[in-house]
């Protein structure tokens, strides 16, 4: 999944132009959606791409239950809500898909739930976020309640991809960001692994951005990691 993070349409385009041909899923997170909207969405799915909307839901559970509706209608094929919103919240993400279904729209889009962020260091969780113990436990727990509330899977990072499958079972869906291929820059990453490594754990997706969107060669970038993932 190649994470769209820019901060409008066209700079999205150009790098859409860029890519064009390569099988890839699109991840369209707030920065975009929020400038550039619904929408652009539509327009990536009328080119045929798969899209995560990647907008991390967390309110209250009526609030939730009406944005996936939403997003829903919109036709994306997978997007998020935080564990953290608790398991009535989650519930109330499937409760307005299937309300977006029962009025007649097809597409039932696959809901992830974000565990702790891959940004977060055990220092920021424990005295920071006020969360006790360590960054796995806490991931367990929330992808734990994410499967309990009939979510399709979460968020996490690769790191803990064993630890999810082996607590939920091989089918319950892990995409994993926090993906940097050998001797790339880490940003504000702290738990990180390379493509063919999170492959290797057994997750089922990645997520990539900045490696692909700052490169120079954005196109020979995403061949290049495609390619360390195929051999
Ligand atoms: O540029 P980079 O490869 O770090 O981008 C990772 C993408 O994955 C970003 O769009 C970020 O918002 C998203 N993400 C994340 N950690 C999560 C969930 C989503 O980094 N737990």
């Amino acid at each position: 999944m190649v994470a769209l993070d820019y901060p409008g349409a066209a700079e999205a385009r150009q790098l859409i132009e860029a890519l064009k041909g390569i099988p890839c899923y699109m991840k369209v997170g707030m920065q975009l959606f929020y400038s550039a909207g619904p929408e652009f969405v539509t327009s990536l799915k009328e080119q045929g791409y798969k899209v995560f909307l990647d907008v991390k839901m967390h309110d209250i559970p009526n609030t939730v239950k009406g944005g996936s509706e939403s997003v829903t209608r919109l036709g994306v094929d997978m997007f998020n809500v935080h564990a953290a919103g608790g398991k009535q919240m989650m519930e109330a993400a499937l409760e307005g898909v299937d309300k977006a279904l029962g009025s007649g729209h097809t597409t039932k889009p696959i809901v992830i739930g974000v565990t702790q962020l891959t940004s977060t260091s055990l220092t920021v969780m424990n005295e920071e976020i006020g969360i006790s113990g360590s960054v796995e436990e806490a991931v367990l727990r929330y992808a734990r309640l994410a499967q309990s509330a009939g979510l399709h899977g979460v968020v996490a990072s690769p790191l803990e991809v064993i630890r999810i499958k082996e607590a939920c079972g091989s089918g319950f869906i892990t995409v994993t960001p926090g993906i940097r291929p050998a001797g790339a820059d880490m940003g504000d990453q702290t738990r990180v692994m390379t493509p063919p490594e999170a492959f290797e754990q057994g997750t089922d997706y990645i997520v990539i951005g900045r490696p692909i969107t700052a490169a120079k060669d954005p196109r020979a970038a995403l061949e290049a990691i495609i390619q360390s993932v195929s051999q």
